[in-house]
């Protein structure tokens, strides 16, 4: 079944997803995708795939902006990402990460940060990363009307933390990502990201919750999946994490084309007599 005649669009006709339609998807037993963009063309590019859920990720901060982490960029430089994509899009879900330091301090910041992603960005929901440290603030978006999404497992704004890139929730660590997780629901999170956690954790989770779990390298049991997209289709350099499966080659293809108009110009053959102007 191609991404666009499930059940899920059937539902929705010509307005956006939000929120209640994902988690009613998930009450149905139907799998659902949520892909990251940062700019109008692209944005409509996976809208017009059938892809109900776009995240504007602070990933922006390496793919877009260059950052070795997540944590430099800021919500100045997110804001205008999420107007181009929600400008580039007529159905799909938008979400705004919550960059790193601009709702950790407290549930008020984050009820301020989150209020500009939708007041100034038109974002429809927000995610945030951590656990019982940001249950307060999950609470405060909720009950201010926000679908707020949390992010458990190897969340990359604590990379510092970790020491690294690594698998999270093995061992005891599980049972406190299970409690964290459950506790989000509680708080009123409308969805839970789990990123590169045991999938033997993340099916416990996904049965335990009744909101949709979100996976990424998370293993095939969760209610939905999430990427960034220049890792899906071959934009981001090999070697990719283990849990990326590419779907195209961008980086060849662009590559190539490149150096063939490069080539093009320093001959003399393009531009030919139909791209002149009389
Ligand atoms: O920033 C991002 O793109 C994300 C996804 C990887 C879940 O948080």
């Amino acid at each position: 079944m191609d991404a666009s005649s499930s059940t899920l669009y059937g539902c929705v006709g010509n307005r956006r997803f939000t929120m209640r339609d994902l988690q009613l998807a998930t009450d149905r037993g139907e799998r659902w995708s949520m892909i990251t963009a940062y700019d109008a063309l692209t944005a409509g590019i996976f809208e017009g795939a059938g892809i109900p859920s776009i995240l504007v990720g602070d990933s922006a901060a390496s793919v877009i902006f260059g950052h070795d982490t997540t944590l430099p960029v800021t919500v100045d430089e997110l804001i205008p990402l999420v107007q181009a994509v929600v400008r580039g899009t007529h159905k799909a879900l938008v979400i705004a990460d919550l960059p790193f330091g601009s709702y950790q301090a407290s549930p008020a910041q984050a009820l301020e940060t989150a209020a500009r992603f939708m007041k100034e960005g038109g974002a429809h929901a927000v995610k945030l990363e951590g656990g019982a440290s940001v249950l307060p603030q999950i609470e405060l978006l909720a009950n201010s009307g926000i679908p707020v999404i949390g992010h458990l497992g190897l969340t990359p704004q604590s990379v510092n933390l970790f020491g690294g890139y690594r698998v999270q929730g093995r061992g005891e660590q599980g049972e406190l990502l299970t409690r964290d997780a459950k506790a989000m629901e509680l708080a009123g999170a409308c969805g839970v990201v789990l990123e590169v956690v045991p999938s033997a954790l993340a099916a416990k989770v996904s049965e335990i919750l009744t909101i949709p779990t979100i996976g990424i390298g998370a293993g095939p049991a969760t209610d939905a999946q999430v990427i960034v997209w220049q890792d899906l289709l071959g934009i981001t350099p090999d070697p990719a994490p283990k849990f990326v499966r590419r779907y195209a080659d961008l980086r060849t293809i662009m590559s190539e084309a490149v150096r063939a108009w490069g080539a093009d110009v320093v001959s003399g053959n393009y531009p030919a007599d139909e791209h002149t102007y009389e």
